[in-house]
């Protein structure tokens, strides 16, 4: 964690995972192993067909925070299948994902589809996480900082020309692609380096506010046993997990992270 202003967010992103009846087993199991605590965000990227039975099984759990994986570019229309930003407003979701590699790699969003789905957000009211991360290739070819801020400035470039407003209180996350669902997870110095370079970014082009109050998230193969690394990394201010918050025990030992429980 770098500074201390900034909480930790711990967020599940349940990708094509759990349908109704298996959302609300993990929660009842989850709920008993983690209780609230007001030190750290705890956020859930249910399937969209999930969502509803996620917000009537964490009943009473407000502190369990809920979000929409993508959504459409538009607010509505005849666009079978998809979600819009506003629906996810009106089901009473606060947060969004925008850019996750897998949309960029299996759906063919583009930066400007990103930056769109993230104006989108943003209007809704909706808190978006955008994001970004280099494949094995560009790494390996030196291009993790051209990479970085290619996706950000598109993102940043489009949000400057749509006057849609600031982006507040960003949260991006950096998720190296060679490590989402891989087993091999960035070292807590790869992590620093890339968030060192994300905040570079924003620093650059800051005109509304400094870019040490972004929060940014480390996403790939984060699991109970290499958290607590992450975590003490510079610059890291949360998780974005996949495959190890399916399950409930693994994902509460993340979210208990340096807790005393
Ligand atoms: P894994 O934790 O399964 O590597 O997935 C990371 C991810 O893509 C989170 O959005």
């Amino acid at each position: 964690m770098s500074e201390a202003v900034r909480q930790p967010v711990l967020a599940a992103n349940w990708k094509m995972f759990k349908g109704p009846e298996t959302t609300r087993a993990f929660l009842d199991r989850f709920m008993r192993l983690y209780p609230a605590h007001s030190d750290r965000s705890v956020v859930f990227f249910p399937a969209a067909i999930s969502l509803s039975a996620f917000l009537a099984a964490r009943s009473g759990r407000d502190d369990l925070e809920v979000g929409i994986q993508d959504v459409h570019t538009e607010v509505e229309g005849a666009y079978t299948g998809a979600v819009s930003a506003a629906m996810a407003a009106e089901a009473k979701l606060g947060w969004g994902l925008a850019g996750h590699s897998e949309r960029r790699r299996d759906f063919g969003d583009e930066d400007a589809t990103v930056g769109a789905k993230l104006r989108r957000l943003l209007e809704a009211g909706l808190r978006p996480i955008l994001c970004v991360g280099e494949t094995l290739e560009e790494r390996r070819a030196g291009r993790l900082e051209e990479v970085l801020s290619r996706q950000m400035e598109s993102v940043l470039d489009g949000l400057a020309s749509s006057g849609c407003g600031t982006w507040h209180d960003k949260v991006l996350a950096y998720e190296p692609v060679w490590a989402i669902g891989t087993g091999e997870t960035a070292t807590p110095r790869d992590a620093a380096e890339a968030h060192g370079l994300i905040r570079e970014v924003l620093s650059r082009r800051a005109t509304d506010e400094p870019a040490a109050t972004a929060t940014i998230l480390y996403g790939g193969s984060v699991k109970p046993d290499n958290i607590e690394a992450l975590l003490a990394a510079e610059g890291v201010d949360g998780v974005l997990v996949g495959g190890a918050s399916l399950d409930p025990d693994s994902f509460a030992q993340i979210c208990l992270a340096g807790s005393d429980r």
